[in-house]
């Protein structure tokens, strides 16, 4: 069974920990670290993210939209992130830098934007805990899911048998059934989970309840 990571990007940052602990049934948290550069938005950095850890008793993994990951790595590492996501637009040393990923003891994953093939990550395959696949620009949550991404899904999980498929980018009920049967198996989740008036859990169940249900 999928995953779900929920992304914190859409909740109520001033009530964090009570949105954490109505999130009941999330299996990973997303934070989404945007620097203003490589994506045009600014979320938070380590010292939120390692109250997160602190707070939860799931893994964290850090999505780092960000120029110059090989700065920064080590901070979130130190944060106690269990994963590091870095994207492949980022660095021209795309191996140096899982391997500093896995110096730091962490998990590596790599994210390609919709605009970039997956041949980008071909000659890395071996040394990937875990490739994501944006379904959106990264930069903003409660985008529309890119559809034409799934057959890119699809071609990752021939390609990478024994690494992790996760998907991020307007993932709900209505969109989880068709990345799974693609392969998926984290799926991330913001805007469909955290919202004005939602109950987190329930929002949770739902995305569970359409992988039953959907044929
Ligand atoms: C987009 C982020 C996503 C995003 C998901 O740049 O990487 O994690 O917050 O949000 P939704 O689910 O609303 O598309
Ligand atoms: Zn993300």
């Amino acid at each position: 069974m999928a995953l779900i990571a929920p992304s914190i990007l859409t909740a109520d940052f001033l009530r964090l920990g009570d949105e954490l602990r109505r999130a009941k049934g999330a299996d990973v948290w997303h934070l989404d670290i945007m620097d203003g550069h490589f994506v045009p938005n600014l979320t938070f950095g380590p010292l939120l993210s390692a109250a997160v850890v602190k707070a939860s008793e799931i893994p964290v993994e850090c999505h780092l939209m960000v120029e110059r990951p090989q700065d920064l790595l080590p901070r979130y590492a130190e944060a106690g992130a269990k994963r590091l996501i870095v994207h492949v637009e980022a660095t021209p040393h795309l191996h140096r830098l899982i391997a500093q990923v896995h110096d730091l003891g962490c998990e590596a994953g790599v994210a390609l934007n919709p605009g970039t093939p997956l041949s980008a990550v071909a000659e890395v395959g071996e040394d990937l805990d875990l490739l994501l696949v944006m379904t959106v620009d990264p930069g903003f949550g409660g985008q529309s899911f890119l559809a034409g991404q799934i057959e890119k899904i699809r071609r990752a999980r021939d390609l990478l048998p024994n690494a992790l498929i996760e998907v991020d980018g307007g993932i709900g009920p209505a969109t989880a059934p068709e990345v799974v049967r693609a392969g998926a198996d984290i799926l991330v989740a913001g805007s469909a989970i955290f919202a004005p008036e939602a109950d987190p859990a329930e929002r949770i169940a739902e995305i569970r309840r359409s992988l039953h249900e959907s044929p």
